[in-house]
């Protein structure tokens, strides 16, 4: 595996995260710490178990009230396909003058991701604060899936763009706007390279207070 960048995960870390056919589980803190987000996949899809294992995670997350307003929806080629035609709409609004090879490259986003899941949280109209503590709990979901998947040497990529909030997503999901809100698409796949990123010292964000 290739590592690029400036800072992050420590080299003693990744010694012991290989990315054998074996999927071995490294420590808890090891997951935490390790962990980044993938930008580029090998092009060998995820073995179903390690799929189940991560939303088994999901499904344990916390949650007030448990409400467990979350839901994992991993899309098949059929289903992306379904997306093309809001994916190209995008593209031609933000640059009028867009290529064919830019519209190809945001098309192979969503094709050629090994793994796609679109991740939803109920909605709860004229209840703000339940509608964001089950933001918070389906986050709190979609991290434990994507540290679940990490462990076992598969990496993940929360996106927001545009195109995961377009009307389309929701036809093709057959989900209403009304009952869930798409809170991103998670691409998912064997890490081609692990980016590295600066984060905040831990005297900037820790306070032991009297
Ligand atoms: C709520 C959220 C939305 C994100 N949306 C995008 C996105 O649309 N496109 C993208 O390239 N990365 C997205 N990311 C990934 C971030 O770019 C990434 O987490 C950040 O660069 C820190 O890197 P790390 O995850 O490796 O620590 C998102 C992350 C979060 C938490």
């Amino acid at each position: 595996m290739k590592s690029s960048g400036q800072g992050g995960a420590c080299p003693m870390v990744w010694a012991s995260m290989s990315l054998s056919e074996e999927h071995p589980m490294n420590s808890t803190q090891e997951t935490l710490i390790s962990r980044r987000s993938i930008f580029s996949f090998r092009d060998q899809p995820v073995e179903r178990t390690l799929l189940e294992d991560a939303f088994e995670a999901a499904r344990h997350a916390p949650c007030h009230k448990q409400t467990h307003p979350w839901k994992f929806y991993l899309m098949g080629e059929q289903t992306r396909l379904l997306l093309i035609p809001g994916v190209d709409k995008i593209v031609r609004q933000k640059n009028s003058e867009a290529t064919p090879d830019l519209i190809e490259r945001a098309r192979q986003k969503i094709l050629e991701s090994p793994e796609l899941i679109a991740v939803t949280s109920r909605k709860s109209p004229g209840n703000a604060f339940t509608e964001e503590e089950d933001y918070a709990a389906t986050v709190c979901a979609l991290h434990n899936l994507v540290l679940s998947l990490w462990s076992r040497g598969v990496g993940a990529q929360w996106s927001t763009g545009a195109i995961t909030r377009d009307p389309v997503v929701y036809e093709a999901l057959g989900i209403s706007e009304h009952e869930e809100r798409v809170i991103g698409f998670i691409r998912v796949g064997y890490p081609e390279e692990v980016p590295r990123r600066e984060k905040k010292a831990l005297e900037e964000i820790r306070f032991y207070l009297p």
